[in-house]
């Protein structure tokens, strides 16, 4: 087989609050994403309890997509699209996410949203919670730390899944729900603030929380996944894993076993009670040693069987390695930590570049669960230069897809089931961890600058010729120039 399976999803991935703006329209409410202002590599953002006048939130304007998006669709649409993942902001729902009556103007814009992929005939795939939540909840009983979030979020769910049927077919619940499992996850994640947190790397850390607040998730995800089928048997929901691929740095069986553990831990934890529909057998251990006491209820226990997923999602980024020398284990400089591999190239923002851990991780997921898998983040965020005539050569970019398209094309050789690609940022937009427009990923460039300014222009980049192309042959032409960029 050289090209992919008929029907294969292509297409690009955008969340809701590094997109949208629009952070107070329409009723909307404030969300735990629009408490964080700008920060840079290496530069935190900050956690503010309120929205402080003469600080930049980026995300309070996005890329304006909420007044773009019919002309942001139209160019997915150019590129051949057949998938379009974004996210839900739930405060556009439930502004605090306590009323009892769902906000219309909310459901009517992301009503729109989906109309105009289907015009184009490109699949919806929502997220329903993309690092965000009401920051009321937050304020009120600390997020998911509390058990009370689960039945706002399913009432949340449901009000969605029951508006939108016949219209979407694929669901995620949690953008990388396996975040909560650092403690970086605590706010971004869970929506967990304790006192004492200013900033996004270095937040106050109660592990009984965290683990607590993640349980509540798993319990909240699977009530979706069963709500969804009664709701529309033809209803497929995902999880949603941030892949973190742990390498050994040497065949020092101290760092094997590290690796070992990374990888098991980081990655599988929380996709084996998603997928399998229990807490795997090291979960015990990793409890004692955080120190917690999960209270996990009979009903609880009996809702995770019932409510296990239909495929498996995940991003991938970059590979890290595990060094049991402290010295070394600290290198990396990305914000995963881990030592830097000596046969790899970083980005400008020290994430490893790595496609063949795509293959890899691609098998060993497979090989684990045997169901379907979409690859719904993935992609090179750098800087982009604007020439003179406004074209823009991201060729660095086109290296790093096509690399990754070939590893997937490998790993669907070997057997694996995938069933789509949609990569990261297809259109430029505020960075997650960092909170910056430097770090672009798009294929459609934005007009917006750190500062705050630009006009929102969108343009094609050189990539989104190219992804066009991928497209169009169904990845069959990878356009192997060799780009220096
Ligand atoms: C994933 C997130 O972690 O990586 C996205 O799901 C995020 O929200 C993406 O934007 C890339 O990370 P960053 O920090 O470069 O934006």
């Amino acid at each position: 087989m050289n090209g992919f399976p008929e029907g294969f999803l292509w297409g690009g991935a955008t969340a809701a609050n590094q997109c949208e703006g629009g952070w107070d329209l329409d009723g909307k409410g404030v969300s735990c994403a629009e408490m964080c202002t700008n920060g840079a590599h290496k530069k935190p953002k900050r956690i503010t309890r309120t929205i402080e006048p003469d600080a930049l939130y980026p995300t309070h304007d996005g890329i304006d997509f909420y007044h773009h998006y019919k002309e942001d669709i139209a160019m997915f649409a150019e590129m051949g699209f057949k998938c379009y993942r974004f996210s839900i902001n739930w405060t556009r729902i439930y502004p605090t996410g306590f009323e009892e009556i769902p906000n219309e103007k909310g459901l009517q814009f992301y009503e729109n949203v989906i109309d105009e992929c289907l015009k184009y005939g490109i699949e919806p795939l929502i997220t329903l919670s993309h690092y965000e939540m009401p920051f009321a909840m937050c304020r009120e009983f600390n997020g998911w730390a509390d058990r009370r979030a689960i039945e706002l979020f399913v009432k949340y769910a449901g009000t969605v899944l029951r508006r939108f049927k016949g219209k979407v077919k694929y669901w995620l619940t949690f953008n990388e729900i396996n975040c909560g499992m650092l403690p970086m996850g605590n706010f971004m994640s869970l929506g967990i603030l304790h006192p004492g947190t200013e900033d996004i790397l270095h937040q106050v850390d109660v592990p009984q929380d965290r683990f607590q607040g993640l349980h509540h998730q798993f319990v909240a995800s699977a009530l979706t996944v069963r709500m969804a089928h009664e709701i529309d048997p033809d209803y497929k929901v995902g999880c949603m894993i941030a892949y973190m691929l742990s390498y050994p740095l040497t065949c020092d069986p101290g760092d094997v076993e590290l690796a070992r553990e990374r990888n098991t831990v980081n990655n599988y934890y929380c996709s084996d009670v998603m997928v399998r529909g229990s807490y795997p057998y090291f979960a015990p251990r990793v409890w004692k040693e955080n120190g917690v006491e999960l209270n996990i209820t009979d009903e609880d226990r009996e809702i995770l069987r019932a409510g296990t997923v239909d495929f498996y999602s995940h991003s991938y980024y970059m590979s890290i390695c595990a060094s049991c020398d402290p010295e070394k284990d600290k290198a990396s400089g990305n914000i995963l930590g881990g030592a830097r591999n000596p046969y790899l190239k970083a980005t400008a923002w020290d994430w490893q570049i790595d496609p063949m851990g795509l293959r890899i991780m691609l098998n060993e997921v497979y090989g684990r669960y045997g169901i379907p898998i979409m690859v719904v983040e993935n992609g090179l965020g750098t800087q982009d230069t604007v020439n003179e005539d406004g074209s823009i050569d991201d060729g660095y970019r086109i290296d790093y897809l096509r690399d990754h398209i070939k590893a997937m094309k490998e790993a669907l050789k070997d057997g694996v089931e995938i069933w789509g690609y949609t990569p990261w940022g297809c259109i430029d937009l505020v960075s997650n961890a960092d909170g910056e427009m430097a770090k672009r990923y798009g294929f459609i460039y934005v007009d917006k600058q750190d500062d705050g300014t630009g006009s929102y222009a969108r343009s094609r980049k050189k990539s989104f010729y190219w992804y066009k192309n991928v497209i169009a042959t169904n990845g069959r032409d990878l356009g192997e120039e060799v780009n220096a960029g």
